[in-house]
C-alpha cells in the first residue's frame, strides 16, 4: 500500500532524464502507437502505447492565444480497441473535449482537437495542460500503457518576467507503474472486476472492484524513466511538475530542505509566490515551481515524496526516491525572481447560495463484492449516490452565469476532484479560506474523507457536455464520474 512513515529507499540514479521532444506548430499530428520505451536502466525495452513514439507523448509548447490543432491518429495494436485524447486543464469546445463515450477514435481513423488557448476571447494565461486518454472504462489502462503527454502554454515573449527557460524549463511528468521481471507493464485491469448490474446501472465484483480498485505502481517513472538523474547548473530552474500516477500522491520535496517557490498552479500564475518546502500532489495535480540550484554546486540533491513530514497533510502520500539532480557550476543566470505574477482574473462577486452539491462516495453492496461476486451486486464509486451514465444529465449551467458548487467526500478515502471546461477559484476548504497555493485557478482538488470544498467559476464561450469526476483513475472508471451540460 501507500503507507506513510517509511524511510524512501535511494535508488542509484543510472540513467539520464530525458526530456520528451517538443513540439511548436500550428498543426500537430500525433499517431497513437505502440513502441518500445527505455523505461528501467538494465534489461529489455518496455512496450508501451503512446503518442508519436514516446512515453510521454511529445511535449507541446504554444503561446496563448495561439489556435493550435492537434490531430490524434490511431494505429494501436488489434485489441486496443477506440480511443479519446483530453487536454486537461485546457478551456475548448465540448466536441473538442474528448468525451468518454462519444467522439471516439476508431483503430485506423483520426480526430483533430481544435484548441484555441484562449478564455472569453483572451490569451489563457501561462499554465500547462496534459493531454490524456479518457475512454470510459478503460482509462486507467490506456494511460497505465502510455497514453500521456504535458502541453504547456508558453508566456509571452515580453511580460517582463525572466523566469528561467530553456533548458532550465523542465516539464517532469512523475507517475508509477509495475513490471514483470522481462521490463514489461503488469496488467492490473486484466481479471480484477467485472461490470454486473446494479438496480439497473453499473456495478463492479471482484478483487479490483471499489474500493479495492487501487492502481499503485512499484516504480516511479519521471517522464518515462526509473529514478532519473538531471544535471543543472548552480542557477534557478523552473520545474512544471505534473503527478500522472493513477492512485498515489506524493508530497514532493528536496532532500536538503531546499524550498521551492510556488508560481503557479499549473492552471495560471498564483496571485503570489508561495516559499513551500512539500507540495503534495495528487493524481492530475500541477504545480510550476522554481528551485534555485545557487551554492550546490557538487551536490546530489534528491527531488522525492516525504509524507512524514510535520506540519504538512499528506501523510497518505507515498514514501519514494523521485529523481536526483546534480549540481554543476555556476552559470550566467538572467532569470529573476518575479515582484509580480500575471496571475489570471478571479471570477468576483461570487453566489453566496451554492448552485449545485456533488458527493463522493462508495455505493452499492460491499459484502458481494467480498466474496467474489457471485450472484451479488457489486459496489461502484458514486458521485450523489449515482454511477456515471453518458447519456444522464446531472446538472445544467447557464452559459455566461457564475456558479457556486460544493464537493463532499462521505467515503473513507480522499477523492482528487477534477472539473473540465473552466478553470475556478477555491472559494472555501472546509468553510475556511484556502491556503496561498490554492489561492489561483485550479481544476483538480483533493478531498479528504469528511472534507468540503466550495469553488466558483463562470461558464464561458462553450455550450454542450462536459465531465466532472475523481481523477483517481480507477474511480472515474468504475463510476465517480458526471456529466454536466453548459446551456444557453
Ligand atoms: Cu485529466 Cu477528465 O481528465
Ligand atoms: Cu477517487
Amino acid at each position: 500500500g501507500t503507507g506513510g512513515g517509511v524511510e524512501p529507499e535511494r535508488p542509484t540514479f543510472e540513467q539520464p532524464l530525458v526530456v520528451p521532444r517538443t513540439e511548436r506548430g500550428a498543426d500537430i499530428r500525433l499517431v497513437m502507437r505502440r513502441s518500445l520505451v527505455r523505461a528501467r536502466p538494465h534489461g529489455p525495452r518496455t512496450s508501451m502505447w503512446t503518442y508519436d513514439g514516446s512515453y510521454p507523448g511529445p511535449t507541446i509548447r504554444r503561446r496563448g492565444g495561439q489556435g493550435t490543432e492537434v490531430t490524434i491518429v490511431n494505429r494501436l495494436p488489434r485489441g486496443a480497441g477506440s480511443m479519446t485524447t483530453h487536454l486537461h486543464g485546457d478551456h475548448h469546445a465540448s466536441q473538442h473535449d474528448g468525451q468518454p463515450t462519444t467522439q471516439l477514435i476508431r483503430r485506423g481513423a483520426s480526430r483533430t482537437y481544435d484548441y484555441p488557448l484562449t478564455v472569453d476571447g483572451r490569451a489563457a494565461p501561462g499554465s500547462f495542460f496534459w493531454y490524456h486518454d479518457h475512454r470510459m472504462d478503460h482509462t486507467a489502462r490506456n494511460n497505465w500503457r502510455g497514453l500521456q503527454g504535458m502541453f504547456i502554454v508558453t508566456d509571452p515573449p515580453r511580460d517582463g518576467l525572466q523566469l528561467p527557460r530553456g533548458r532550465r524549463d523542465v516539464p517532469l511528468m512523475i507517475s508509477e507503474r509495475s513490471f514483470r521481471a522481462d521490463n514489461q507493464l503488469t496488467d492490473p485491469f486484466a481479471s480484477g472486476s467485472r461490470m454486473v448490474g446494479h438496480h439497473g446501472a453499473m456495478a463492479w465484483v471482484g478483487p479490483h472492484a471499489p474500493p479495492d480498485d487501487a492502481t499503485i505502481g512499484d516504480t516511479v517513472l519521471v517522464n518515462g524513466r526509473e529514478a532519473p538523474y538531471l544535471t543543472v547548473s548552480a542557477t534557478r530552474h523552473r520545474l512544471r511538475l505534473l503527478n500522472s500516477s493513477p492512485f498515489s500522491s506524493y508530497n514532493i520535496a528536496l532532500s536538503d530542505g531546499r524550498p521551492f517557490l510556488q508560481i503557479g498552479t499549473g492552471s495560471g500564475f498564483l496571485p503570489r509566490a508561495v516559499v513551500r518546502t512539500h507540495v503534495l500532489l495528487g493524481p492530475a495535480q500541477r504545480a510550476d515551481v522554481l528551485v534555485d540550484f545557487a551554492g550546490a554546486t557538487g551536490k546530489r540533491i534528491v527531488l522525492e515524496s516525504d509524507p512524514a513530514s510535520p506540519g504538512t497533510t499528506g501523510d497518505d502520500a507515498r514514501a519514494t526516491a523521485i529523481m536526483e539532480f546534480r549540481v554543476g557550476s555556476p552559470a550566467r543566470d538572467a532569470s529573476r525572481l518575479p515582484a509580480r505574477l500575471p496571475s489570471p482574473e478571479l471570477v468576483s462577486p461570487v453566489p453566496r447560495k451554492v448552485s449545485k452539491s456533488w458527493t463522493f462516495g462508495l455505493s452499492g453492496d460491499r459484502r458481494s463484492g467480498e466474496h467474489g461476486g457471485h450472484g451479488g451486486h457489486g459496489t461502484f464509486w458514486s458521485i450523489n449516490g449515482k454511477a456515471f451514465d453518458p447519456g444522464r444529465i446531472d446538472h445544467r449551467a447557464g452559459l455566461g452565469t457564475v456558479e457556486r458548487w460544493r464537493f463532499r467526500n462521505t467515503s473513507d478515502v480522499t477523492h482528487y476532484v477534477h472539473i473540465h471546461a473552466e478553470q475556478w477559484r477555491t472559494l472555501l476548504r472546509d468553510g475556511r479560506i484556502p491556503p496561498p497555493w490554492e489561492q489561483g485557478l485550479e481544476d483538480t482538488w483533493r478531498l479528504e474523507p469528511g472534507e468540503v470544498v466550495e469553488v466558483a467559476a463562470r461558464f464561458t464561450d462553450y455550450t454542450g457536455p462536459f465531465m466532472i469526476h475523481c481523477h483517481m483513475l480507477d474511480h472515474e472508471d468504475h463510476g465517480m464520474m458526471a456529466r454536466f451540460d453548459v446551456v444557453r
